[in-house]
């Protein structure tokens, strides 16, 4: 069975670009039964940039009951957070030897996050690509559901793969697959189409936590910048219109639906009347994960416990991968 891989940071509130754009996709792909699904809380990640260690603790945990409450099994997946396993670190290693520097300057997330102060930025956030490239090849995952800004990352991957198996000739890295599907792969702020729904933006006002209730979710959406241009018939009138596109692609998201299909029924309709169907419709996907999340929450040590069980089973298939990645590269283990 093919393996599919992904990871979330830990690094405080999840967003709807994350429901929409990577977990709501997790949970299509555990429930097709066509994968052996694993998917990781990437600790190592988020410590690129200064995690506060008791908001860093209850952030994974966080993270942990909203993989859960948004349908993910930790029976049917491999739930884990990622500096359990240490084998991750072990690999990231050879790869920031296999990884050339021209090839990490040119990932635009870092360049994005450091703007111009790149000397000030830590070395991990650097090599990062590096360590999310070992996440996926240390499981020879080759579906990695994910939002569109992380295909670059998951195209580097690739090139690590490809120059490994180049340079010590050998077939043993598969080359894996970006899947960004769905209508929402990359969620927009509601106060700004241009820039993407991030949990670092400073307005609280522009994306939609997981962790929102009914009032703050209508209220944001209430607010969200739009134009005074009713809704188009189809896609094509979207063109030029950002703030307009997210919402729909949003509503389409959410209801399982194409785009094409949701402009064919609300096409002609003003914002004044959408956006309370869309409101309405947030409210009754989300509610349920964030009152699953925090019933979740107030017992931290079973989810201390379901992530230990899930690190021993990614170990399983972790552990093999790296002795042989090791006796490829030459070093000399346990006889
Ligand atoms: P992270 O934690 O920034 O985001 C987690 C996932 O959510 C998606 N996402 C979005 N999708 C659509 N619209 C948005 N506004 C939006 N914001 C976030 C991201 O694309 C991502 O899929 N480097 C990764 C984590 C990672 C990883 C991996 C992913 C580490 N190792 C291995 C896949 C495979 C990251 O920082 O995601």
């Amino acid at each position: 069975t093919p393996r599919v891989f992904s990871g979330i940071q830990p690094s405080g509130g999840l967003t709807l670009g994350n429901y929409l754009g990577a977990m709501k996709r997790f949970v299509e792909m555990q429930e097709a039964g066509e994968y052996e699904t694993i998917y990781c809380i990437v600790d190592l990640h988020a410590i690129t940039v200064w995690q506060d260690p008791a908001a860093l603790t209850r952030n994974t945990r966080e993270l942990c009951a909203g993989y859960i409450a948004a349908g993910i099994d930790p029976e049917k997946s491999v739930l884990f957070n990622q500096s359990q396993v240490a084998e991750h670190a072990q690999l990231a290693w050879i790869f920031n030897c296999v990884a050339r520097m021209g090839w990490m300057q040119r990932m635009t997330q870092f360049k994005d996050k450091v703007g111009k102060n790149a000397q000030n930025a830590s070395l991990g956030l650097f090599a990062y690509p590096a360590l999310m490239a070992a996440d996926i090849l240390l499981y020879h995952a080759t579906h990695v559901p994910v939002g569109e800004d992380q295909k670059q990352h998951v195209e580097l991957t690739r090139d690590i793969a490809i120059k490994f198996n180049h340079d010590y000739k050998v077939d043993f890295f598969p080359v894996c697959e970006p899947v960004i599907e769905g209508a929402a792969t990359r969620v927009m702020s509601l106060r700004d189409g241009s820039k993407k729904m991030s949990k670092s933006d400073p307005s609280d006002m522009s994306r939609i936590n997981l962790t929102d209730d009914a009032d703050t979710i209508a209220r944001k959406i209430r607010k969200a910048k739009t134009d005074p241009e009713p809704l188009p018939e189809d896609p094509k009138g979207l063109e030029g219109r950002p703030e307009a596109r997210n919402l729909v692609n949003i509503y389409a998201a959410l209801a399982d639906r194409t785009v094409e299909d949701v402009l064919a029924e609300i096409g002609g309709r003003q914002f004044s009347e959408f956006k309370p169907m869309l409101a309405d419709l947030a409210v009754a996907k989300l509610g349920p994960i964030s009152t699953e999340m925090a019933r979740l929450m107030d017992d931290p040590a079973e989810i201390d416990r379901i992530l230990t069980r899930g690190a021993e089973r990614a170990r399983e298939i972790a552990a093999p991968i790296l002795r042989r990645t090791y006796d490829i590269v030459g070093m000399v283990g346990p006889t």
